[in-house]
């Protein structure tokens, strides 16, 4: 897939450019929790660069779900700070997102500023992608920067109905994720490897059948194998999983017969405390009061050594209960295993949940791509199209 990038030797100098980010990141007691490879720390590297070259930077992004109505606790104010502190500049947060006082703080604005418009999901008109919301924003700008990977799986106006109002690009964090992305397509190196954790098998389903053929081995830990375990008849105790997937497990057991690698064994744990007590188990040993939170031993071996001579890594979802750092080991032990191989291979990693935990471990950058996306990541590999990089395609 080929996108309309933003030429680098462009001229910016006084440009109003409409740059759409996803500051979408959890905030907790009114801060936003964006490590240095979060999604805020990495769209400021664009916004920066924009900046940088005298343009007047309009950043647009949503957080949360308000649901079309104006919510205190989903205002952009925490992305506005940790934004600012990046850019060791002044973000100003505007508090309409559309309209007159908008028109008058762009008016205002000198080469290099940067306005932060509030949550584009106070209205209603974003997600519905309504023409007169896309119109009001586009009006604001003379060009359209498109740096939201993580959202471009949403048809909504500022990712989708804007690019019919304004010259358009997608930015260099977008290019660089799609250019990586889109080589899974056509110049794919074998023995490729996937790796599949999380919860809901939905999501994961069309990502494991669209790479079965094509996959090597497709590895699965996380609460996805213990919904897999039980399909297999294997007892699993207090373990967390989708209930509702079983049957989808039990279809794609009898499909992918033996290209699927499930744990052999597995770490138990009585209770989720931090302090709790933990043993390795076979998956035939799980007992009625055990919760499965971590690979074991045995199956982490089989892991690694499917990896050790992989060309293409594609992983996804944590592979335990990664919110406790005791059940982070197997997660971490593959993380540092695939990020061996990038070099020889392209690995290409899911953020979301696992961002903070491979940060811990500086991992993060130690991988082909890290991506920001999370629900569009899912959709990209199942191979569906994306409406906010449809409308990007060069011809
Ligand atoms: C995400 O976190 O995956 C994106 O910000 C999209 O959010 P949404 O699922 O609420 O559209």
């Amino acid at each position: 897939m080929k996108l309309r990038k933003l030429k680098s030797d462009a001229d910016f100098a006084g440009k109003r450019v409409l740059i759409r980010i996803d500051g979408n990141v959890p905030i907790k007691n009114g801060k936003a929790i964006d490590g240095p490879h979060g999604r805020i720390a990495r769209s400021a590297v664009d916004i920066d660069w924009l900046s940088q070259r005298g343009a007047k930077v309009i950043v647009l992004s949503h957080l949360g779900r308000p649901d079309g109505k104006r919510v205190s606790a989903y205002s952009l104010k925490p992305v506005a700070k940790r934004l600012g502190g990046l850019l060791k500049n002044r973000v100003t947060l505007s508090r309409d997102i559309v309209g007159p006082k908008v028109v008058k703080l762009v008016e205002k604005m000198k080469n290099g500023d940067v306005l932060l418009l509030e949550n584009l999901r106070f209205d209603p008109r974003e997600e519905s992608n309504a023409p007169s919301f896309a119109q009001a924003l586009a009006s604001l700008g003379d060009l359209y920067v498109n740096d939201a990977f993580a959202v471009s799986h949403r048809a909504h106006a500022s990712v989708d109905g804007i690019v019919s109002d304004l010259p358009s690009f997608a930015g260099p964090l977008l290019a660089n994720e799609i250019a990586i992305l889109s080589k899974l397509d056509k110049q794919l190196k074998h023995p490729f490897i996937l790796v599949m954790g999380g919860l809901k098998i939905e999501t994961k389903l069309p990502v494991i059948e669209r790479f079965l053929g094509s996959a090597e081995k497709i590895l699965i830990g996380g609460a996805l194998a213990t919904t897999f375990l039980v399909a297999q008849g294997f007892a699993v105790g207090k373990s967390v999983y989708d209930a509702d997937g079983v049957k989808e497990a039990k279809a794609l057991l009898a499909k992918a017969k033996d290209k699927l690698v499930l744990p052999i064994d597995v770490i138990v744990s009585s209770s989720v405390r931090k302090d709790a007590q933990t043993r390795c188990v076979s998956v035939d040993a799980v007992k009625a009061g055990d919760r499965i939170v971590d690979l074991g031993k045995k199956t982490l071996a089989r892991f690694e050594d499917e990896l050790e001579h992989a060309k293409t890594v594609v992983w996804n979802g944590p592979l335990g209960m990664t919110e406790i750092p005791k059940f982070c080991h197997g997660t971490l032990a593959i993380a540092k295993a695939i990020a061996e191989r990038t070099g020889p291979a392209t690995t290409i990693v899911g953020g979301g949940d696992t961002v903070p935990v491979l940060e811990s471990a500086h991992l993060a950058d130690k991988f082909t791509l890290l991506s920001t996306g999370g629900g569009a990541l899912l959709e990209f590999l199942g191979g569906k199209k994306l409406p906010g990089l449809e409308v990007l395609e060069s011809e």
